[in-house]
């Protein structure tokens, strides 16, 4: 039975690509003229799939924490809700922040080995907070099937997050185990766990901003840069400093994942409101109805004058918690396409991918390398899941 789990935890999620570009196709077909296609992940996540599959497999234990176990494995795609293998690969994320760590070390020459109980520590941090977050912002799907809150309530998704957390912890100890050296373990260990923390006050941030109407485009950055960045931008870094001891290396390879993480941050905000949930697997209108002060409302709350913008303020209001009326949240959208927020977020999701470039200019790097992070950048800035 566990070979069947670790056989299904490591099925290619090739599978699930093509599934998405069959989602990505329909999408492109509809705006075929002003869109270029869909883009689909870069030959980087493929690399390290199985490798990074293999390393989670091995830090969420099946026995004796069975009770915990199904229900982490259930939210990371393994199983289904009864704790049978799942049906397809379609309810695994993207793992993009173990891929940034372990493709960070190699492109600096490093020995990817040493990079993975560190991958699979950010990618369960990663997950911890997803398990949290979904009960934060009353989020009933992700990754095209229930969360875990909706299922079992919740109190059990607290302790499920709290577990995943632990195992994530554990994971990175581990680093140690493979031959990083004691002094660089702990480092590691410490940038994470420093991470996660400006995670987890990013997310206090991004609640309390749900009643406010006033938030400015620099709150909001700072925000984002907490809850999104920090942890993206120590995958980066924690890969780097895996493959080298040259502190202005890592520093811009740092700089280069908190522009990144922005970037990403903001084309999650543009797919909170106008992604396909068939490509996202997320309710559509979740952030609306939550009042999240998403990029592209916090642009219309700063940039709409007269009555659409007080009428914005109205839906927005400080202290309304009472849950949104179905007409406010279509004139939400048309305000926010009144205003061109969706450009305008789309330019700021680009001018920060941009500004990730720049960060590792002055880093020597094999083309190989430089041709995957360009590779990278692009995917991110324009994905569809
Ligand atoms: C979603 O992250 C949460 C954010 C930080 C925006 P991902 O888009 O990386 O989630 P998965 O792991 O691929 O589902
Ligand atoms: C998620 O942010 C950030 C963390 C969980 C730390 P969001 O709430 O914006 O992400 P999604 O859209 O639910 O994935
Ligand atoms: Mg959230
Ligand atoms: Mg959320």
């Amino acid at each position: 039975m566990y070979l069947i789990w670790v056989a299904e935890a490591l099925r290619p999620r090739l599978a699930l690509q093509c599934w998405m570009e069959s989602m990505g196709s329909r999408s492109t077909r509809l705006q075929r003229s002003d869109k270029p296609s869909t883009p689909v992940l870069p030959a980087m996540f493929g690399r390290y799939e199985a490798m990074v599959g293999r390393e989670l497999s091995q830090a969420v234990p099946l026995l004796p924490l069975a009770e915990l176990s199904n229900v982490m494995r259930y939210h990371l795609g393994w199983v289904d809700r009864h704790g049978q293998p799942a049906a397809s690969p379609a309810s695994q994320g993207k793992a993009l922040r173990p891929t940034l760590c372990v493709f960070a070390c190699q492109a600096l020459d490093g020995d990817s080995a040493l990079a993975l109980p560190a991958a699979a520590a950010l990618e369960l941090i990663h997950n911890f907070s997803l398990i949290h977050d979904d009960i934060q912002d009353q989020g009933y799907e992700r990754r095209h099937q229930p969360t875990v809150w909706s299922l079992w309530g919740a109190p059990r998704a607290l302790v499920a997050g709290d577990a995943m957390q632990s195992v994530g912890d554990l994971s990175a100890l581990n680093c140690a185990g493979v031959g990083v050296p004691p002094a660089v373990a702990l480092k590691v260990s410490g940038i994470l766990t420093e991470s996660y923390l400006e995670m987890i006050e990013g997310q206090c941030r991004d609640l309390v901003f749900e009643t406010k109407t006033t938030i400015t485009v620099d709150q909001y950055l700072e925000m984002i840069a907490l809850k999104t960045g920090a942890l993206i931008r120590s995958a980066v870094e924690i890969g780097s400093l895996l493959a080298t001891g040259d502190s202005a290396t890592t520093a811009a390879f740092a700089n280069f994942g908190s522009y990144l993480g922005r970037a990403f941050q903001i084309r999650d905000d543009f797919l909170g409101i106008w992604g396909d949930e068939k490509a996202t697997g997320k309710t559509a209108d979740g952030d609306i109805r939550q009042r999240k002060k998403s990029f592209p409302v916090v642009y219309a709350l700063e940039n709409c004058l007269g009555p659409s913008g007080r009428e914005l303020s109205r839906i927005y209001g400080a202290g309304n918690q009472a849950e949104m009326e179905e007409s406010d949240v279509v004139r939400v959208r048309e305000v926010l396409d009144q205003v061109g927020a969706a450009g305008h977020c789309q330019q700021l999701t680009e001018r920060s991918a941009s500004q990730a470039l720049e960060a590792l200019l002055g880093v020597e790097l094999a083309p190989w390398a430089r041709t995957e992070i360009e590779e990278l950048v692009h995917f991110l800035s324009r994905r569809e899941f």
